[in-house]
């Protein structure tokens, strides 16, 4: 939530910061703003999208080698052009940005006021700003140490760029909670919010640690010191991604892009680590706690949106194959309700991301309880990924679209293998049945090429139910987490009113709300549930609800009573949700399309949720 930017080099800041901003713009889109130091402290910031920041600025004063800039998610303060960042102190000589929220900033700002300081903003980020300064002003200190001092007061979680008139060559940067990263070119440094606007220019980078005060100069280059005051050296490690992987690369919107890279990105997630013709299934990531997981008592997944979807097709998957008992655990519920964790638990944490905060937080409760913590994420060098004690990345290569779609495919993926691999060494699978997964898992690509066909098909459909006002979706088993993903994708991106359940609970009220007008979305695809899915199609159909089946290939019973009937390819019932959810992927895409949405920045949204 919020992107930040700064750049500290010989060539022009601006355009720079423009375009990294243009690359963080998925992690809020409500006002933006630059800061550039040239002499003096030049500051444009107002209401809107990067492209209004753009038109904002046309003509004015841009000049300056040194700048932060930021694109806002709002938390404290509606979003307008004086909440937008930057902000200023008493003298207006240092300028903020800051991505996430200062949490006492209340009684913070009331001290400053009684102090002789006046706010202009709503923000707590105002608050910050203010503190630093009079810390600098009193202490006669260096800004660094300012930011240090000031910080040391600060409750909450932050990701700050600090810039200062009297400090020509130099950017302060800190960060807790709240990722930052810095890239170190020739001569030059660029830090963001994640490495997607360091890509074109280096990719050599550190990742700063919580707590850390990075120190960026023109003439000493970088320096890192934790908030007690203890040197830190700098940790430089190679990025992966590059930037054909940030383009739409001829796509109308990242979206649609993510949805048919699947193929790719799921092949991505396996390589190297499943080879059917051994029968074996290798994550190195986790190799030193795979003894952990296999004897498990239990697995608690912790996730948010869309991974918890996955998370809850991994409680099908490790208690079919493997036989270990799965909760599966809202993160933002589990950190606040005193669970009972102990140290047999191995706990999985998954996140695209890397950096949700609620689920950050249930991994450090998890930690102090004394369990073991798995991540499953997709952002290398992400906080989660740090702070997890093993872990398995995705590859599934940036996901920029807010609706997620590809990283969802890659944890399935992911936890199919380690299912897998638990279910083999504990011996709770038949040698056949463990060798039939593996190969149908490796030929999954192939499914999801075939899958992806049906787009036209969809399209059509498409513009048929554009319209409705709500949306039903109704799964069993293995397709009941695969209901609720179909739902959240519609609503997020379309603002249609969409729901999944599991089909069989639709009578115990949802089933009221079916007439003619209700369009239905059943996942079909379940055989040892086949006759029972029938079953709920008849109800529905008897009161009228229009019905939009996906089935398997060799269907014959549902294609007579569904109006629309989407095939996609038979793979064994544990693999079906990484298939059967790309309909429904296609399905919001065209219908958020066809009601004009902004398909990658749907509104209120942020792809990546690093506030409470
Ligand atoms: O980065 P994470 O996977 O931790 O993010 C969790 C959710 O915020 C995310 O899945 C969200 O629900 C998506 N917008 C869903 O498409």
């Amino acid at each position: 939530m919020c992107g930040i930017v700064g750049y500290i080099g010989k060539q022009d800041a601006f355009p720079i910061i423009i375009n990294g901003l243009k690359r963080l713009e998925y992690r809020g889109y409500d006002s933006a703003g630059v800061a550039l130091l040239n002499g003096s402290l030049n500051i444009y910031k107002c209401k809107g999208k990067v492209n209004d920041l753009i038109q904002f600025t046309k003509g004015k004063k841009l000049e300056g080698t040194i700048g932060i800039g930021h694109t806002r998610w709002a938390t404290h303060g509606p979003p307008n052009d004086i909440n937008a960042h930057p902000h200023t102190g008493k003298s207006d000589k240092l300028a903020i940005i800051h991505n996430g929220i200062i949490e006492n900033y209340a009684p913070l700002k009331e001290e400053l006021i009684k102090r002789g300081h006046s706010f202009e903003s709503d923000t707590d980020t105002e608050v910050l700003i203010h503190l630093i300064e009079e810390v600098m002003d009193k202490e006669q200190v260096s800004l660094e140490e300012a930011v240090r001092l000031a910080l040391q007061g600060v409750v909450g979680a932050y990701a700050i760029l600090v810039v200062g008139e009297d400090n020509p060559r130099k950017i302060v940067a800190a960060r807790k909670s709240s990722p930052l990263v810095v890239g170190i070119g020739e001569g030059e440094f660029f830090i963001a919010s994640d490495a997607t606007p360091i890509i074109e220019h280096t990719r050599n980078v550190v990742y700063l640690n919580d707590e850390e005060i990075a120190v960026i100069d023109l003439e000493n280059g970088l320096s890192i010191k934790n908030i007690q005051n203890q040197d830190k050296a700098p940790f430089v490690q190679e990025l992966e991604w590059n930037l054909e992987m940030l383009e739409k690369g001829g796509y109308d919107h990242f979206m649609l892009k993510e949805i048919h890279e699947q193929p790719r990105s799921i092949r991505d997630s396996m390589r190297g680590r499943l080879n059917p013709a051994i029968g074996n299934v290798r994550l190195g990531g986790i190799k030193e706690y795979k003894q952990k997981l296999v004897n498990a008592k239990r697995i608690i997944i912790v996730a948010c949106g869309t991974s918890w979807h996955s998370g809850l097709v991994g409680e099908y998957l490790f208690e079919d194959l493997a036989r270990i008992p799965v909760e599966v655990e809202y993160a933002s519920e589990f950190r606040y309700r005193n669970p009972i964790i102990d140290e047999d638990d191995v706990v999985i944490a998954i996140s695209q991301s890397g950096e949700t905060a609620d689920t950050l937080a249930a991994i450090n409760l998890a930690k102090s309880r004394g369990a073991t913590v798995l991540g499953i994420c997709n952002v290398v060098g992400s906080s989660i990924a740090r702070v997890t004690h093993a872990g398995a990345y995705t590859h599934a290569g940036p996901e920029i679209g807010v609706a997620s779609t590809k990283a969802f495919t890659a944890q399935l993926t992911i936890l199919t293998l380690m299912a897998l691999t638990a279910a083999e060494s504990r011996g709770t699978l038949r040698r056949s049945r463990y060798m039939q997964l593996l190969n149908e898992l490796e030929n999954i690509p192939e499914q999801i090429t075939a899958a992806l066909k049906l787009e036209e098909q969809i399209k059509y459909i498409a513009q048929e139910f554009k319209d409705a006002p709500n949306f039903l979706y109704l799964g069993r088993g293995y397709n009941f987490p695969v209901a609720l993903e179909g739902a959240l994708k519609l609503k997020e991106i379309s603002y249609i009113h969409a729901e999944g359940y599991p089909a069989a609970e639709m009578k115990h009220g949802p089933i009221a709300l079916i007439d003619e007008n209700m369009p239905v979305v059943v996942l079909a695809t379940n055989k040892s549930a086949y006759e029972k899915i029938v079953s709920n199609i008849q109800e529905v159909k008897a009161r009228k609800g229009r019905i939009i089946a996906i089935t398997h290939d060799d269907d014959t019973e549902i294609k007579k009573l569904a109006d629309h009937v989407i095939q996609i390819p038979i793979v064994a019932e544990p693999l079906t949700p990484i298939v059967s959810v790309i309909p429904l992927q296609l399905l919001s895409y065209h219908i958020a399309l066809l009601r004009d949405c902004n398909v990658d920045q749907p509104r209120n949204l942020a792809k990546s949720v690093t506030v409470e």
